[in-house]
């Protein structure tokens, strides 16, 4: 099956600050990230940043023909990858932060799951605040998000707002174990039951870090 790992390069050299990453994620890194999805219902998965699949893959057999499986990528090429390999995954061209106008286009009611592989990092704080802010409002009360960081970068700047912008924005949120089979190494962001604006109440954050230190 393989995982592209040439084209995900090639599209890196053209668009670096885009694609985020030089290889696409570990199967590893890609079994911790769909840990949320339920394995029975019909739970509307929404995927961001989809590179290449290997998230996707792993979330289609997890759903094996259930619930809706919309997949948002920027990059043309990588979406057209993912229809031939995925036909049954609704793959659009478009930028994640446009998910409530998407969903609304498909008649979709709110996200259950949202699996990210967005590059945050690469983004502005404005831009990244106004996306996980327009992605945590379409999500349904106890909906989880997950995403993923690398762990060199973890005490960065643009590292610290993402984690501090999920925990104002979702009332659980737990750190995974270093994914040390992973190029480079990362971890796992699980958020839970997003602080939609109508119903926020001033409640302290459950903040979960099972992440260890950098070896
Ligand atoms: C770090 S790669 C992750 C790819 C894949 N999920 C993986 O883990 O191997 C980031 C992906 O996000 C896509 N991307 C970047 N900005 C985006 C945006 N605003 N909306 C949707 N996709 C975006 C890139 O094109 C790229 O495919």
């Amino acid at each position: 099956m393989g995982n592209h790992a040439g084209m995900f390069f090639g599209q890196f050299v053209r668009h670096p600050w885009r694609v985020g990453a030089v290889a696409p994620s570990s199967a590893a890194l890609a079994a911790r990230v769909v840990a949320p999805l339920p394995d029975t219902g019909e739970p509307v998965v929404v995927e961001l940043g989809a590179g290449t699949g290997v998230f996707t893959d792993v979330i289609q057999e997890r759903l094996s023909g259930r619930g809706y499986h919309l997949a948002v990528e920027v990059d043309a090429a990588f979406a057209a990858l993912l229809r031939r390999r995925y036909p049954r995954v609704d793959v659009v061209v478009d930028d994640a932060a446009r998910l409530p106008q998407l969903l609304a286009a498909r008649g979709l009611p709110l996200a259950d799951v949202v699996v990210s592989g967005l590059p945050w990092v690469a983004f502005t704080a404005g831009r990244a605040a106004g996306t996980l802010a327009a992605v945590a409002s379409v999500m349904s009360p106890l909906g989880a998000l997950t995403t993923f960081a690398y762990v060199h970068a973890r005490w960065a700047p643009p590292a610290r707002r993402l984690h501090a912008e999920l925990a104002h924005r979702f009332e659980e949120l737990v750190l995974g174990r270093t994914v040390w089979a992973n190029l480079p190494p990362a971890f796992v962001y699980h958020a839970r039951r997003p602080r939609h604006a109508s119903s926020r109440v001033d409640r302290p954050e459950s903040i979960v870090d099972e992440s260890e230190p950098v070896r």
